[in-house]
């Protein structure tokens, strides 16, 4: 498969077009942003640390029924993936109080949910992706009733598979975000998942191992992204 022309050029990653229009390639940089593109660096490695491991967990979830956007890995920053329309939400799935919803509501955080969350934010920088509920989205036209509902069941089956998978690595999965593309019709999963896009925390310390050490100035991010990769043991 061939890299042609740039078709977009986005915080973490680039994306080519390729000789087949279903077929786009997605080449994933070391470059971090935070805070709405407010806070930059680079964490090194982190590229092919998010492709192998969002490849890695795409098969998985695709074994359990879950459709992704996912082709075929290239190299160790590139994949195939099938070219999609990205409907415009992120898709956050919380088990324990973290981040934006521990400070919200006053929770500290590490405070285990009474039941998984879900909630959805508009995919516009310029507004900085603001929460909205699910009439917001099909009042705007960011999806059908349809795709909401299956976005919603895909979501909190993903939610379970992965929460096995990482506790399985002694990590215990406090929240993550995913997003959803429009395939001929079918609703895949597409993006990444990764430490930049999850809260990936030691099971016993609660040390943290995502991009919080980024956001948060903590230090030893190159570390903490490779000790999830070492830990899930991806070959
Ligand atoms: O900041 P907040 O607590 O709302 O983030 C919830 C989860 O969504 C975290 O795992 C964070 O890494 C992820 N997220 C993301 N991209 C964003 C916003 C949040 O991956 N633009």
């Amino acid at each position: 498969m061939q890299k042609l022309e740039q078709l977009y050029e986005g915080k973490a990653k680039k994306v080519f077009m390729t000789e087949d229009p279903d077929v786009v390639i997605v080449d994933y940089k070391d470059d971090a942003t935070a805070f709405n593109g407010e806070k930059k660096g680079t964490i090194v490695g982190k590229g092919v640390i998010n492709n192998r491991m969002t490849n890695y967990i795409f098969r998985m979830l695709e074994e359990e029924g879950i459709p992704t956007h996912y082709v075929e890995e290239l190299s160790d920053r590139e994949t195939a993936v099938k070219k999609v329309e990205i409907v415009p939400l992120e898709v956050i799935v919380r088990n324990v109080a973290a981040g934006s919803f521990a400070q919200k509501l006053g929770i500290e955080e590490g405070r285990k949910l009474l039941a998984p969350t879900l909630e959805f934010s508009y995919k516009d920088d310029a507004l900085g992706d603001p929460m909205i509920n699910d009439y917001y989205a099909i009042a705007i036209g960011a999806a059908t009733r349809e795709e909401i509902d299956k976005i919603t069941e895909y979501t909190f089956k993903i939610n379970e598979v992965l929460s096995k998978f990482f506790a399985e690595a002694g990590i215990e999965l406090i929240d993550f975000k995913i997003e959803f593309g429009r395939f001929h019709d079918q609703i895949i999963l597409a993006d990444e998942v990764s430490p930049d896009t999850c809260r990936l925390w030691d099971i016993k310390t609660r040390e943290k191992l995502d991009k919080d050490r980024f956001r948060r100035d903590m230090g030893n991010v190159e570390d903490a992204y490779q000790e999830v990769f070492r830990r899930i043991g991806i070959k």
